[in-house]
């Protein structure tokens, strides 16, 4: 329990234990779920926890409360990570009115049951007064639910954002920005949440910078990672970064590699790009290493070139699968290039062609494919691929 601000407690906890997130994204180094109460004169909980990440989340609460009832539980955001601890909630606290928009209110009724009179529908833009702190909501849909919104406290300028402005990472004694180096470890956490679970509605985030844009914000609190309180304008400059596609001058090369041809191939590709003068060049294994992080780094550079071998006259399933996460995290404004090996009949690069090209991704015109062995007196067509390939990033 730490307070941020007047009245405004900290009340999150850091999960430790989950390997995926969703399911789906590694965890190596955890993840925090950030809830916050407002003990004012009407006390309200802004979001809640994963069920069962802390044991001690309701005796925090009570504690803070000091024997007064929860009077209002805001729901910014129903994915469980946030509301699964709402039946808690609803048990601790028989008569708590809670707080949700339309679209809330459709979706909750899937996991709760709320009587009518403790709803309390707001629109977009209206107002709740706690006593001191006068609350506004904002609906943001689909960063990253359709119901998301946020709550805004007009009097101590906070900003309690969800999964907006998030990270992954746990929060080791630091909450706070300026508790913590940022940059040495919590940025490539925070681009690889926002690339994974936040990128594909990146347009959605943009809708909500022009609606919020005109608020004065002192602190973001966000539902995930630290509280930005000393510089929120760094994360907020992030956000805008990664949701308008802007990147850095660099290439990744991804290859899917049986017998490591391929995979020769896509060093060749790196050497020849270095000797082009491209200084950023990140090569990785598909079936090694994990889509969340693949997608994390086609985010942050310009370039990107994939290449495969043939597999069962298909390209290889592990460059399919990434194929379909890439249609699905949606980057944009990359430079798209595809090299391949095969044993015979080149089913695996013309397959990646086409299936690029299904998800709107035109590749450069010059690609590169070699029949078995990569040896020195095949690789004119590496060099002249990097050549042209540099010339456009
Ligand atoms: Fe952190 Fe969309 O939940």
């Amino acid at each position: 329990m730490t307070l941020i601000s007047n009245k405004i407690h900290y009340i999150g906890t850091n999960d430790r234990k989950k390997h995926l997130f969703e399911n789906n994204w590694p965890l190596p180094y955890g993840v925090s779920y950030n809830s916050y109460l407002i003990a004012d004169e009407h006390p309200a909980l802004v979001d809640t926890l994963e069920y069962g990440s802390d044991p001690d989340y309701l005796t925090n609460i009570a504690t803070i409360l000091e024997g007064r009832p929860l009077e209002y539980l805001i729901i910014n955001h129903l994915e469980p990570d946030h509301s699964s601890m709402i039946g808690e909630i609803l048990r601790t606290y028989p008569d708590v009115t809670v707080v949700g928009n339309c679209t809330t209110f459709k979706l909750l009724a899937n996991y709760y049951a709320v009587p009518q009179e403790q709803k309390l529908e707001v629109m977009d833009g209206s107002t709740l007064s706690l006593g001191h702190h006068v609350l506004t909501f904002a609906w943001v849909p689909w960063v990253h639910w359709p119901e998301t919104m946020v709550t805004y406290d007009t009097t101590d300028k906070v900003l309690f954002s969800c999964d907006a402005f998030g990270g992954f990472g746990t929060l080791d004694g630091g909450i706070f920005d300026d508790e913590i180096d940022f940059d040495k470890f919590y940025l490539t956490e925070m681009r690889r949440y926002y690339s994974n679970i936040v990128g594909k509605w990146s347009d959605k985030v943009q809708g909500a910078f022009q609606k919020l844009g005109g608020l004065e914000i002192k602190i973001i609190c966000p539902s995930h990672g630290p509280i930005w309180r000393e510089n929120p304008g760094k994360v907020l400059s992030l956000y805008n970064r990664w949701s308008t596609h802007q990147a850095e001058k660099g290439v990744v090369i991804i290859y899917a590699s049986m017998y490591g041809n391929t995979e020769k191939m896509a060093d060749k590709i790196a050497r020849a790009l270095a000797q082009e003068g491209v200084k950023n060049i990140r090569v990785f294994d598909v079936s090694k290493t994990h889509v969340s992080y693949l997608i994390n780094e086609i985010w942050e550079y310009n370039g990107l070139i994939l290449g495969t071998c043939a597999y069962n006259g298909q390209m290889h399933p592990m460059m399919h699968h990434l194929v379909h996460e890439i249609s699905v995290a949606n980057p944009k404004n990359k430079v798209v290039g595809v090299f391949g090996s095969s044993s015979w009949n080149g089913a695996g690069v013309k397959t990646l062609k086409k299936e690029l090209e299904a998800i709107k991704i035109t590749p450069t015109e010059k690609s590169v494919e070699l029949f078995g062995v990569t040896t020195d007196d095949k690789l004119q067509g590496v060099k002249e691929f990097a050549a042209d390939f540099a010339s456009r990033l």
